[in-house]
């Protein structure tokens, strides 16, 4: 069976949780990109997939099935902000619909905060539709609180809000010093271009 194909009714416990392998990138990169198409809003081209899974593929997490079928997929980034921190992001997350409210989610999103703790991030990012009440009830229950409401920040109008998650104290401080500092001297850099989603899309447009 192929990576795609008919789904089982697996629970999340069991499954099996794997990280990317950049030398299986004809077996898992179709179905990734498949599964994560048919839900989010932004048209994500074959680059954007590879400039995250050629730097960061020790952040992706996969839930297959018994069969090798993909039923879950989270897609990361850590790497230095310019706000002053080591940010984690997490770009991409999908569970097949007939395998949705079983914690696979949460078991992957749980996967790539472990990894970016062990790669000593200071915090997680993300954007979500604010619509998206499945998403937003996953993230809070693990610790994400709501830093911004960005409007109209997808493609399709919809508005988002950049969720964070603070792994060691004293990050949010930092982050507003370093506001602050990116303020009043020379590199004040537009809202627009510090949203990370954004920022992203511009690489690739
Ligand atoms: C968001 C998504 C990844 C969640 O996957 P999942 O495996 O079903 O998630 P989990 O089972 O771990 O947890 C989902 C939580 O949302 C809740 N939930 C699911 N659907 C819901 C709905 N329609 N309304 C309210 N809550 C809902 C579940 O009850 C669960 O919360 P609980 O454990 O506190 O009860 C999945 O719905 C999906 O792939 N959506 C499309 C893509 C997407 O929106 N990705 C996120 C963009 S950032």
């Amino acid at each position: 069976m192929s990576a795609t194909d008919a789904p089982s009714t697996a629970s999340a416990d069991e499954l099996q949780y794997v990280q990317y392998e950049g030398d299986k990138e004809e077996l898992y990169l179709p179905a990734i990109r498949q599964l994560i198409s048919k839900d989010l809003s932004e048209p994500y081209s074959i680059y954007v997939y590879r400039y995250f899974l050629y730097q960061w593929g020790n952040l992706c997490y996969m839930a297959l099935d018994s069969d090798k079928a993909l039923i879950g997929v989270i897609v990361c980034k850590l790497e230095p902000h310019r706000s002053g921190t080591h940010r984690g992001y997490i770009a991409m997350l999908a569970v097949r619909e007939t395998h949705r409210g079983k914690g696979i989610a949460t078991k992957l999103v749980s996967l790539a905060i472990e990894g970016m703790v062990a790669g000593d991030a200071d915090e997680v990012v993300l954007e979500t539709e604010v619509t998206n009440t499945a998403s937003l009830k996953l993230y809070e229950r693990l610790g994400f609180l709501r830093s911004k409401r960005l409007h109209r920040y997808y493609l399709n109008g919809n508005t988002a809000f950049r969720l964070v998650l603070y792994l060691k104290e004293g990050t949010a401080t930092k982050r507003a010093d370093d506001a602050m500092r990116a303020m009043e001297g020379d590199r004040v850099v537009g809202d627009t271009q510090m949203e990370e989603g954004r920022y992203d899309r511009e690489q690739f447009a």
